[in-house]
């Protein structure tokens, strides 16, 4: 028996550029096998030689969702902070009063592991639901060594019981605690945390809120640099609410990605492009914050390929990579094609994942979502309502809100 073949599909969107009609994908020891038309695939791979036999019924399939950018480990409510940026308070403000992140540092310092994990777990339920079969998040509500691991210990535990794959980012220099000095602060994420982080040996990729009034340009480096010395791979929120050089700065240190880029400029696109570094956009959090989105025709004119993300957080409340491309396409003005592929290809490359994740090329993780629409343009289409019903991860069905999903004969 092979995992699953899914066949029948109006469309199967099996990686930028490449789309069948009336087509098949099957799944073997969690792997991508074959691709193609339903005739071709189905007489090598039979569905009733399957565990999971989908028939999509004329409906579109996508590889899963890989959402790149996440602070989804959280505890407390932030809800009233919406109403006050409604009447006009600014992120930054609510931030220097305390509010803001350094309000969720008190809430997640203060609750227990059982607490944070089953609230981390509810959301990935609800991210699969969503179709959203990788997702990366960060800590950073700790800031100091103990809360940062004990979250990253947290994500890691989410991982090993959740079937969406969590790849964990450590976020030391998030903010700046209350009462310290930033350059004080930067020098405790560098000696103490980002050691201890290393030794620990969970966290993939180190972050740094690159931003006026947070950390500097040079402190942004220096913890970048520390991270890159310890083996985590630099990432960075760059010109999210200013234009500071944390973009430039993302290009020299050579990271997987660089996140927001709501104020980046053309040279700064072209920085990221020469560098490899995947620009990641964040509509969700413009949006959230009545901002102005950043601009993905600088990026893909510059030959960076996008990514586009959900930045699930207590300041942008969704765990929704459907509606993050519905604000893709109508607030940023991404074709849709463009904005899935950011979502699925681009959310890996942002993750330095070179397996064909976020495709359904041959040899990729079986991870795929079957809508209940004939075409990827519902995704962004239909916004604030979910288009996914079926989802498969390394080739099972792990989130079914379809009758058409039928298990094997045996
Ligand atoms: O990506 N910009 C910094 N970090 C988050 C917000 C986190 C929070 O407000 O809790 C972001 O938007
Ligand atoms: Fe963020």
């Amino acid at each position: 028996m092979i995992d699953a073949v899914v066949h029948g599909a109006g469309e199967v969107i099996a990686g930028p550029g490449e789309s069948y009609a009336d087509g098949a994908v099957a799944v073997e020891d969690g792997r991508v096998v074959a691709v193609g038309p339903t005739d071709a695939v189905t007489r090598e791979y039979p569905p009733e030689n399957a565990v999971e036999q989908v028939d999509a019924d004329g409906r579109a399939v996508l590889p899963g969702f890989v959402d790149a950018h996440t602070h989804g480990l959280f505890a407390g409510d932030r809800s009233d902070e919406f109403g006050a940026k409604l009447r006009g308070k600014t992120y930054g403000e609510i931030l220097a009063e305390g509010g803001g992140i350094l309000r969720t540092v008190r809430a997640v310092r203060e609750a227990s592991d059982e607490r944070l994990l089953g609230d981390l777990l509810g959301h990935l339920d609800t991210m699969l639901a969503h179709g959203t079969t990788t997702v990366e998040v960060k800590s950073g509500y700790g800031l100091d060594a103990a809360t940062e691991l004990r979250m990253l210990g947290i994500v890691d535990a989410a991982d090993a019981r959740h079937p969406v794959d969590v790849v964990p980012t450590f976020m030391g220099a998030h903010a700046v605690p209350g009462g310290r000095d930033a350059e004080d602060y930067t020098t405790e994420v560098i000696d103490e945390q980002i050691p201890a982080v290393a030794e620990q040996g969970i966290a993939a990729f180190c972050d740094v809120f690159c931003e006026e009034g947070v950390f500097s340009v040079e402190q942004s480096r220096r913890v970048l640099e520390a991270g890159i010395e310890h083996g985590l791979t630099p990432k960075i929120h760059a010109e999210e609410l200013t234009h500071l050089g944390g973009a430039r700065l993302g290009a020299e240190v050579g990271a997987a990605s660089a996140d927001h880029l709501l104020h980046a400029t053309d040279e700064d696109a072209a920085a990221l492009a020469a560098a490899g570094v995947t620009p990641v956009l964040l509509p969700g959090t413009a949006f959230s914050l009545g901002a102005e989105y950043a601009d993905p025709g600088q990026f893909i004119d510059a030959g960076a390929p996008v990514a586009v993300a959900t930045d699930f957080n207590p300041n942008c409340h969704s765990q929704s990579m459907g509606m993050a491309l519905a604000l893709a396409c109508v607030g940023m003005g991404m074709a849709p094609r463009d904005a899935v592929d950011a979502a699925t290809r681009g959310g890996a490359l942002a993750l330095d994942r070179e397996d064909g994740t976020g495709t359904l090329t041959v040899g990729a993780p079986g991870d795929l979502v079957v809508l209940d629409a004939p075409s990827y343009v519902h995704v962004p289409y239909s916004f604030g309502v979910n288009r996914v019903t079926t989802v498969l991860k390394d080739g099972a069905v792990v989130h079914n809100a379809d009758g058409h999903v039928s298990a094997g004969s045996t």
